[in-house]
Parts: C-alpha cells; sequence; structure tokens
C-alpha cells in the first residue's frame, strides 16, 4: 500500500467475554460499568456477544455526537427495536420506531401535548394531585415501596396534564404490561414465552380496553366539536385528518403511549432520587431548605421550579449516576465508518450515550454525588455529548419538558412534607436493569413523621 492510500477500515474488536453467554451477564449485572469498561479498553467501537447474537456498539461522547450530525441520522435506524411493541399492540408504528419523514411529522403532532404550554399554570394543581398520592400512599410510620409508590404518583400526575384523566384502577395493568414487553420484545432480556403468562395477559387485555374508552371517549367529544387542546385531542384530530399518518390500527397504542413513556422514566429516576437525598445527610438538608421555601410561596410557577438549584442539581446528578437508558438500540440502514471502523449495514448496535458520564475527564471525581457540578461556572454538562440522560438526536426525549417539571415538583413536596428515612437505616442500594435500569422493587424508605 502507499503512503495516500487511506488505512483500510477495521471490524469494531470483539469484546471478551464468557463461553457460550459472551457479555451477557456482564451486561445484565451493571450495564452502565460494562460500557465504560469495554469503552475504556477497546476504544468508541466494539462488538459484544451476548447468548447467540452479536451487537455492535458505538459509545462515549463520539457516539452521542454522532447521533446529533447528518450521517448519525442516515445512518441508524430504530425500527426493529421497537417492532415487538408495534406488532403486539397490531399497530402499524410508533413514534420511538419510526425516522426521517414520518418521524418528523408525528413528533409534530405531538409537540403542543408535551410542551411547557401543556403544564403552564398547572402547578398549583400539580401539587394537590402530588399531596393525594402522598397522603394515599406514604402512610405515617409505613414502609413505602419508593419505585410502586412514584409510579402511582406519576400515572395521577401525568394523566392529569397529558389527557385530563388520571386512570389509576389501571396503573398497575399499564405497569405489568410495561413490564413483559420491554423485557420479551424490546430490551429482549426475558425469553417471549413468558408472554402467555396469564398476569400479562390480562393487564394486555385491560391496557387495550383502557385504549379503547380513550377512543370512545375521543370520539363522542369530537361528534360535540370539543376535541380537548391536549395530547389526546392533537392524536385523536390528527387520525381524523391524517389517518394515513394515524390509522386506527394505531390508536390504542399511541393514546396510551404517553403512560408507557413517563412512568418507569421518572418513577425510576425520582426512586433514585430519594435514595440519594436520603443517603447524603448534606444534601437532604439544602432539598429540604429550599422545598420548604418553595411551598412558603402561596403559589408556584414554572419560574420557581427552574431556580431550585439543589433539587436539580440533584436530580442532574440522579440522572448522571443512574440513567434510565444506558444505552439505546438502532440498526444500521447501510455500511457506515465511525471513527475508523466499519459498522455493518443491518446490524443491531448499542449506543453507548451514558459512558461519559462515568468518566472524570468531564465529571472529575464521577463517583461523587455532588449536586453542584451543574452551576457555572462549573457546569461540567455542557460540554458537547458528555450529558444525554434524555437521549441524543432525533428520538430525544419529547416529555423532557415535563419531566423537568414534574420531577422538582414532586421531589420538593414530598421532602417538604414528609420525614423519611432509609429502611433499614444503612440500606445499600440494591438495582434491577429489567426493563429499565434504577433501584430495585424491593427499595423501602420509612415515613418517620409529617414536616408540613
Ligand atoms: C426522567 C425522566 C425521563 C427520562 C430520563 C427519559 C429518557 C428518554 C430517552 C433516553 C429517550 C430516547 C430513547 C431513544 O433514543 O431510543 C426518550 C424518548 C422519549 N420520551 Fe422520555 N424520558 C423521561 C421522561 C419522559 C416523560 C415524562 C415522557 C412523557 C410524558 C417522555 C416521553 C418520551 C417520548 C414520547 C419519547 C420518544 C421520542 C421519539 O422517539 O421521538 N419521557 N426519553
Amino acid at each position: 500500500m502507499d503512503a495516500l492510500s487511506p488505512t483500510p477500515l477495521r471490524d469494531p474488536p470483539l469484546v471478551h467475554g464468557a463461553p457460550i453467554v459472551g457479555s451477557a451477564f456482564d451486561i445484565a449485572r451493571d450495564p452502565a460499568r460494562f460500557f465504560v469498561n469495554a469503552y475504556r479498553k477497546y476504544g468508541p467501537a466494539f462488538r459484544v456477544k451476548v447468548f447467540n447474537n452479536t451487537y455492535g456498539c458505538i459509545a462515549g461522547v463520539e457516539a452521542a455526537n454522532f447521533l446529533t450530525t447528518r450521517e448519525g441520522r442516515e445512518s441508524l435506524r430504530s425500527k426493529e427495536f421497537w417492532q415487538g411493541l408495534v406488532d403486539e399492540y397490531g399497530a402499524s408504528r410508533t413514534l420511538t420506531g419510526v425516522d426521517g419523514d414520518i418521524h418528523q411529522k408525528l413528533r409534530g403532532v405531538m409537540r403542543r401535548g408535551y410542551s411547557r404550554e401543556a403544564i403552564a399554570g398547572r402547578y398549583d394543581e400539580l401539587v394537590t394531585i402530588t399531596d393525594r398520592a402522598i397522603a394515599r400512599d406514604w402512610k405515617v410510620g409505613a414502609n413505602i415501596p419508593v419505585v410502586t409508590a412514584l409510579q402511582y404518583m406519576v400515572v395521577e400526575q401525568l394523566g392529569d396534564i397529558l389527557t385530563g384523566a388520571a386512570p389509576l384502577e389501571y396503573v398497575k395493568d399499564i405497569r405489568t404490561n410495561i413490564l413483559y414487553i420491554l423485557n420479551c420484545l424490546v430490551t429482549r432480556q426475558r425469553p417471549k414465552f413468558l408472554l402467555w403468562d396469564p398476569r400479562y395477559q390480562r393487564a394486555k387485555a385491560r391496557v387495550n380496553e383502557l385504549g379503547q374508552s380513550m377512543i370512545a371517549d375521543m370520539e363522542s367529544r369530537a361528534a360535540r366539536g370539543e376535541l380537548p387542546a391536549n395530547l389526546l385531542g392533537d392524536i385523536f384530530r390528527t387520525h381524523q385528518q391524517h389517518p394515513e399518518l394515524i390509522p386506527a390500527s394505531d390508536l390504542v397504542l399511541t393514546l396510551t403511549g404517553p403512560y408507557v413513556a413517563g412512568l418507569d422514566t421518572v418513577a425510576n429516576t425520582t426512586s433514585s432520587f430519594v435514595y440519594r437525598a436520603l443517603k447524603h445527610p448534606e444534601v437532604l438538608a439544602r432539598v429540604q431548605a429550599e422545598a420548604d421555601a418553595l411551598f412558603a410561596k402561596p403559589s408556584i410557577d414554572e419560574a420557581d421550579l427552574m431556580a431550585l438549584q439543589a433539587i436539580n442539581g440533584c436530580i442532574n446528578e440522579t440522572m448522571r449516576l443512574h440513567p434510565i437508558a444506558v444505552a439505546q438500540m438502532r440498526t444500521a440502514t447501510k455500511d457506515f465508518d465511525f471513527q475508523g471502523y466499519r459498522m455493518r449495514e443491518g446490524e443491531m448496535l448499542f449506543i453507548g450515550t451514558s459512558v461519559p458520564h462515568f468518566m472524570a475527564e468531564y465529571f472529575p471525581d464521577p463517583e461523587k454525588f455532588d449536586i453542584d457540578r451543574y452551576e457555572k461556572p462549573r457546569a461540567e454538562h455542557l460540554r458537547p455529548g458528555v450529558y444525554s440522560p434524555f437521549g441524543r438526536g432525533p428520538h430525544t426525549c419529547l416529555g423532557k419538558t415535563i419531566a423537568d417539571m414534574l420531577m422538582p415538583l414532586s421531589m420538593a413536596r414530598l421532602f417538604h412534607k414528609l420525614d423519611l428515612e432509609l429502611s433499614p437505616p444503612g440500606y445499600v442500594l440494591k438495582t434491577k436493569t429489567a426493563p429499565t435500569p434504577g433501584p430495585s422493587m424491593k427499595f423501602q424508605v420509612k415515613v418517620r413523621g409529617v414536616r408540613k
């Protein structure tokens, strides 16, 4: 080869794993740690074997930034990852599983329903809803299963903001439905035959029932010319005017989708927040002081929530160290070059966007829970590609704005109202990875008393 010939592209190295299972158990045990270690050892592109399948992986700031480029958009699609869910609902598509023009159009339909306006002026109402959830599920003296209690809280809040009604009697079914679908069909950490479990079949029928009742409600409102100006109204209006974009077959999935997107993400993140706040007394004191000052006001608004330095710092730091999406899954639409490696058309890829969260190059002393990293002049998260709790590129979380308001409100209210302690007091967090990384479902806190 002469000196002017380009260096030929290499196939990414295979991560050394165990016989037969490959890296399956390492990923299941601690996915964030697995991707960081692999990145350190092999660089920004590698391959992993999980039982009989081999996946490509691109990781680090290089991968996070690649997602936002034109080349990244054109080289990756998300269809295959979500197809199992789409088929299970008998639908033709879902927002997360489409790309390009049609994805843009669907995001356009939903943007207003997920926007800041959807929640503006409703913070006091949300406080009332949050208080109701606290009074119901967080009794003094009791040990509270945190993830479950926060799942109920978020469904109640999202139901109100996005759809105008909280389907509380369906929360358990929505949770079971998501659990099985994500585990067996999306992340595929569990075998498909589990879908025959009668508990799942019952939950599936109930979620379908919920979807059908939402459709019936929208139909009767449309007939009266009273479709609401919220996410559900916008989806249904589009279905009527552009059935090619949202056909009848997609309505159940599209209308119940916000619960799927919001329930596990918010509940797991806020549960990790509860653990972290209780584990670090200096953080707890700042969170409580800020929450007390917030609710000393007669009414709260968006600016008040955005100004919560300690609480938002605690949320940001929680999302850095406990990301609910350690890696995104995509398929290569074509052969493409990444950092000197050749990724192959059709291969399934992990995009390890959370890897930089754990790197001292970007977040000094990365294991330290330091809620002051996010304020200027430090603002460690603002360097391009280093902080991606809400994903990157065209599928970046559409509910981010709502989550950014909902989480500080819920956490401020919970810690304002209640005196909590870990149960048992020295508890060290156990985590789960399926379906969504987060605290174990057994994580409990004890309500010691009412503060305010
Ligand atoms: C802690 C809170 C949340 C986190 C960390 C989070 C994280 C994410 C991530 C990482 C993605 C991208 C997935 C991918 O690229 O494959 C995503 C997408 C999405 N999220 Fe969130 N999310 C949160 C809360 C919410 C909430 C509350 C809602 C709605 C109520 C929501 C709605 C969505 C939707 C609709 C998408 C799909 C966007 C698209 O495919 O174009 N999220 N979220």
